[in-house]
């Protein structure tokens, strides 16, 4: 095993598993609908690749690309797009797909600016939510792969610097290897 690697979390094949019970879901309840799967960048890509392809109704894709503020994030939950959708979204049944939600700021933001575009409906599918990371009260994931703990997690998608997103599985980072974000409070895996 790499070096980095404290632990295992998810399996490649655990999250296939979940992913294909999601698309499954996801398929049923959109039966008879035609679905646009917003994808948030970069982390979620991965994860939307394989997600797609276990959904069975008609879709198509469109992505964006979102920046915090830092620290005033923390408090505004402010977001700034670096990359808005290509295409509207009025009528269109949406999805988004997330790679992790934590605080919960970033896909608060999210929801509100793309609910003001007249959506048919909006849902959110995020493979990964920690709950102990939560600032934000009554925030629904219509569909969710996995509720961890506060870890340090990358792969899958998910990066630490922009590292690690290429591995098959979500794993935690050992804290040598993630210095600041110890720092920021972030990962005190319990
Ligand atoms: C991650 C993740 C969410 C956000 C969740 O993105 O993809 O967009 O953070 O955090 P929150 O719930 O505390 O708002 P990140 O900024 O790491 O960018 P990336 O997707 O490019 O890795």
């Amino acid at each position: 095993m790499e070096d980095f690697i404290e632990r295992v979390l998810i399996t490649e094949e655990e999250i296939r598993q979940r992913v294909r019970e999601l698309g499954e879901a996801i398929s049923r309840d959109y039966a008879g609908k035609e679905l646009r799967v917003v994808g948030v960048l970069r982390g979620a890509f991965i994860f939307m690749a394989d997600l797609v392809r276990n959904i069975r109704v008609p879709l198509s894709v469109d992505f964006m690309s979102i920046s915090s503020y830092g620290d005033e994030c923390e408090t505004s939950g402010v977001v700034r797009i670096l990359k808005d959708l290509d295409k509207p979204i009025t009528g269109r049944h949406v999805l988004i797909v997330e790679d992790i939600v934590d605080t919960g700021l970033t896909l608060r933001h999210l929801k509100e600016v793309l609910s003001t575009r007249g959506p048919a409906s909006l849902k959110v599918c995020a493979l990964l939510s920690k709950p102990e990371r939560r600032l934000v009260q009554d925030l629904t994931i219509d569909y969710l792969g996995f509720e961890i703990p506060n870890c340090f997690v990358v792969g899958y998608g998910l990066d630490y610097a922009e590292r690690y997103r290429n591995y098959p599985f979500i794993f935690v980072l050992k804290p040598d290897y993630y210095h600041d974000a110890q720092r920021e409070g972030k990962g005190q895996c319990g």
